[in-house]
């Protein structure tokens, strides 16, 4: 009876146009009011006055609805108990439960379509062990996100919020900056995180950035150095989080603030500890380049 990750991200904005074009050169696939990374998982864009969709936390385009998959109609019932006096229950698309988290955000469950994705070798010489021979390495011209990973949200009261994913809808801490946020995953096996909560600044809930997980490494600096040559913004990156390891690069979106393309993070279990850090520089990143990277001459096969 647990959520398996992220399964759909609302957006309503301001420039339907512009959204899609912002997604698509993203890497997602366009498909009706969806676009699609590889297993399925994606976003939907709305107009921001679409009164189908739940009320937003803040002004201009921004998320309306974080939807998230689970394993099928039996968990989705258990959640939806557990949910009762909790919260107010609304009909979601497709069968599922729609309601309104402490921080104000329009949250959803469903049954989780996500399609597996095929494993592909990852080949990589190292001193020990040439497991690339007679083959070049990877490079990409262009992005092909896999799959959503996590969503990051800043809100006024981070106890409370935490206490309802945690104890109503079944998420595990995975670390936290105490006092300033924490990390949360669905369930024991999956992602480092699945849902950031940091604390706001101003008291007010906002949307911080929407994640994508991609191949490799060289696909989060491929994928961005193509991203980047189409004249979207850096927001920070490429660079290294300490915590969860991933290799990451962050671009602010016309649809409220940022999206990530992100490779290699840590995949945890039930035998993790829970970790106290700082929240530093330090432990943000290893390193990372504040304003993207230049193509230098180019991928010439
Ligand atoms: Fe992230």
């Amino acid at each position: 009876m647990s959520v398996v990750g992220l399964e759909r991200v609302v957006y309503g904005v301001e420039d339907l146009v512009l959204a899609r074009r912002f997604f698509a050169e993203w890497g997602l696939w366009p498909e009706g009011d969806l676009l699609r990374a590889g297993d399925g998982t994606g976003v939907e864009l709305r107009a921001k006055d679409d009164p189908a969709l739940p009320a937003a936390v803040e002004p201009g385009s921004t998320v309306r609805e974080i939807v998230w998959g689970v394993e099928n109609r039996a968990a989705l019932d258990g959640l939806a108990a557990r949910l009762e006096g909790k919260t107010t229950l609304r009909r979601g698309s497709g069968g599922g439960i729609a309601f309104t988290d402490p921080a104000g955000f329009g949250v959803a469950l469903a049954e989780t379509e996500r399609r597996p994705l095929a494993a592909v070798e990852i080949a990589v010489n190292t001193p020990e062990r040439r497991a690339r021979l007679d083959r070049v390495g990877a490079f990409y011209r262009q992005a092909a996100p896999r799959r959503l990973g996590h969503v990051v949200l800043q809100v006024p009261d981070i106890a409370a919020v935490e206490g309802f994913y945690c104890d109503v809808l079944g998420f595990r801490v995975s670390d936290r900056y105490p006092g300033r946020g924490v990390f949360l995953r669905g369930r024991a096996e999956a992602d480092h995180h699945q849902l950031f909560l940091l604390q706001s600044a101003d008291g007010a809930a906002h949307f911080h950035h929407l994640a994508f997980e991609v191949h490799d490494v060289h696909e989060v600096f491929g994928g961005g150095l193509a991203f980047a040559k189409r004249g979207w913004e850096t927001h920070i990156g490429p660079g290294r989080h300490v915590i969860s390891s991933c290799y990451f690069w962050y671009f602010r979106s016309p649809c409220g603030g940022s999206v990530e393309y992100f490779a290699d993070m840590d995949s945890l279990t039930d035998a993790w500890q829970p970790r106290e850090m700082p929240q530093s520089p330090e432990w943000f990143a290893e390193w990372a380049l504040a304003d993207g990277i230049r193509q230098y001459g180019g991928v010439q096969q």
